[in-house]
């Protein structure tokens, strides 16, 4: 096993030097048609993005930071209605960090600009999608008129029954569950929750995630191989895939791969090769 592995690595490097992708070599796809010919089994019902390498794309080009970041949101437009066309129900996107909060303030208030932009221009098309916004992450921390802008959207989607789209801001993956962590204590202070009640379900409900399945397929752009405080608990168990592209050059093609990739993992979740689950005995 470990030697066809070894063989198998081998190969992609040797047929392509410089590989856009890092783990497996997958056949490059770029329509629709060849995404809705997988198995429906095969798709992750929820994929999540850590969108990195807006700065390096702006670099490359000799722009400003806050150019790459603008060109960071026309290829999420894409990849959202990509994710919509594809049929994704769930799609979670890291666009900003509690750790974002320590760069220039030059950049953070670029960054907090064009999240205003982003929700006056897209809410319309987003709503007429059927598409349903939650932001997850702490909305207190962002200055009023951006405040307002997310509880809008979220206020105005949240009827909705299409793509659920999780868009984290000011988000922090141990905050989360620190934040969780005090709702079942203050619970359990208010005698509503026996302490020995608490279990995985019950953490879970506390989630901004809450209800939502885990994530299948968590993607991160730029080649960086960590995932930087996002969705600790939910991702256990997701299949993970680091591409090269810097996420403004991502776009439907290299998602499609991305797919792809999924399609071709064997999630075992700790069972035996070939074993499919109950009868483990
Ligand atoms: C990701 O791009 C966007 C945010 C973190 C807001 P970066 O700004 O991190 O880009 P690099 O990593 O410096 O290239
Ligand atoms: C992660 O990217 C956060 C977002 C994409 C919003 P960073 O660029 O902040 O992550 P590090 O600092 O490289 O780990
Ligand atoms: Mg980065």
């Amino acid at each position: 096993m470990f030697v066809e592995k070894l063989a198998r690595l081998f190969n992609v490097f040797k047929k392509d030097q410089k590989p856009a992708y890092i783990t497996v070599p997958i056949s490059h796809v770029n329509s629709a048609a060849q995404v809705q010919a997988l198995p429906p089994m095969r798709m992750p019902r929820h994929v999540a993005i850590i969108m990195d390498g807006n700065g390096r794309w702006a670099r490359r080009k000799e722009l400003p930071r806050s150019a790459g970041h603008a060109a960071g949101v026309e290829a999420l437009r894409d990849i959202i209605r990509a994710s919509d066309d594809w049929g994704i129900e769930y799609l979670t996107i890291y666009a900003f960090s509690t750790e974002n909060w320590a760069r220039s303030h030059e950049e953070v208030e670029a960054l907090m600009a064009l999240l205003l932009k982003y929700f006056a221009s897209e809410i319309d098309e987003l709503d007429e999608k059927n598409v349903r916004i939650t932001i997850i992450g702490n909305i207190g921390d962002l200055p009023e008129a951006q405040r307002e802008a997310v509880r809008n959207a979220m206020a105005r989607t949240k009827e909705n029954t299409g793509l659920k789209l999780n868009i984290a801001l000011s988000y922090g993956g141990r905050a989360e569950l620190v934040r969780a962590a005090k709702a079942l204590a203050q619970k359990a202070a208010d005698g509503t929750l026996a302490p020995e009640d608490i279990d995985a379900q019950a953490l879970e409900a506390e989630l901004y995630t809450a209800g939502q399945p885990d994530v299948d397929l968590l993607i991160r752009t730029s080649g960086e191989m960590r995932l930087s405080n996002f969705l600790p608990w939910q991702t256990v168990y997701a299949e993970l895939v680091f591409d090269r592209t810097l996420w403004p050059d991502f776009d439907r093609a290299a998602y499609m791969r991305a797919l792809r990739e999924y399609a071709n993992r064997d999630r075992r979740y700790g069972r035996r090769d070939g074993e499919t689950g109950e009868a483990n005995a």
